[in-house]
């Protein structure tokens, strides 16, 4: 199977975790493209979705799935997105897409994160795919080295502003041993609007698709 089989097989599971009836949120990214278009066959099923990116609220719109404001809604039953690396406490780094920040507001308002993910996405440590981290653009200096005085390795993602306007450092040369603390840490300094550490609000379920069948892993 390829990797983009893979990221399908995981997407089409997560339907079995859309409640009927729900408005649901949904994340961005290739793999979440899958679920969306599964979602599609079955959108008499939901009420509505919140949308984490300009990209996925394109996709379903195309669909005819009814998009939801999220400031329309206080609670959502479930959320699903894909995630660049996962280790085994559910840690997450995210935003390879750019959409990190929308990601993590509509998770934060979620009972429940499904993680969906090829079997390449699970690591022991995060930190080898580089750490995205969203800035205000003013500050892109002053937080690169911030980001290098913790030991990581700045990049500037050329060419690329976020749905909300800023900007991205892709943070290079990580290995986060303890990603609670270091989301934490990240998030004092000024001008970093998100880091794409998803820890402290971490995924409930993984559903983790190998050659052999797609794995599901609850937390515990
Ligand atoms: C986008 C994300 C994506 O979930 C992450 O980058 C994984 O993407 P893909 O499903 O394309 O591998 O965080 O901001």
């Amino acid at each position: 199977m390829t990797q983009d089989e893979l990221k399908k097989a995981a997407a089409l599971a997560a339907l079995d975790y859309v409640p009927d009836g729900a408005i649901i949120g949904v994340g961005t990214g290739s793999t979440v493209n899958h679920f969306i278009d599964g979602l599609a066959a079955v959108k008499s099923r939901i009420a509505g979705a919140v949308s984490s990116s300009e990209a996925s609220s394109a996709r379903m719109r195309a669909y005819g799935i009814p998009l939801v404001e999220l400031t329309a809604v206080d609670r959502l039953p479930v959320y699903v997105d894909g995630a660049d690396e996962i280790d085994g406490g559910y840690s997450m780094i995210k935003g390879g897409g750019g959409a990190l920040t929308r990601e993590k507001i509509v998770a934060a308002v979620s009972e429940r994160f499904v993680c969906i993910c090829d079997a390449s996405k699970k690591v022991a440590t995060l930190g080898a795919f580089p750490l995205p981290v969203e800035v205000i653009p003013m500050a892109a200096r002053h937080v690169a080295r911030e980001l290098a005085a913790l030991g990581g390795r700045p990049v500037l993602r050329e060419g690329f502003v976020t749905d909300n306007g800023n900007l991205i450092l892709d943070v290079h040369g990580l290995a986060i041993a303890d990603p609670i603390a270091f989301e934490s840490t990240l998030n004092q300094i000024v001008g970093v609007v998100t880091n794409g550490l998803f820890a402290r609000r971490g995924a409930d379920v993984l559903l983790l698709a190998a050659p052999g069948g797609v794995e599901r892993h609850e937390r515990g």
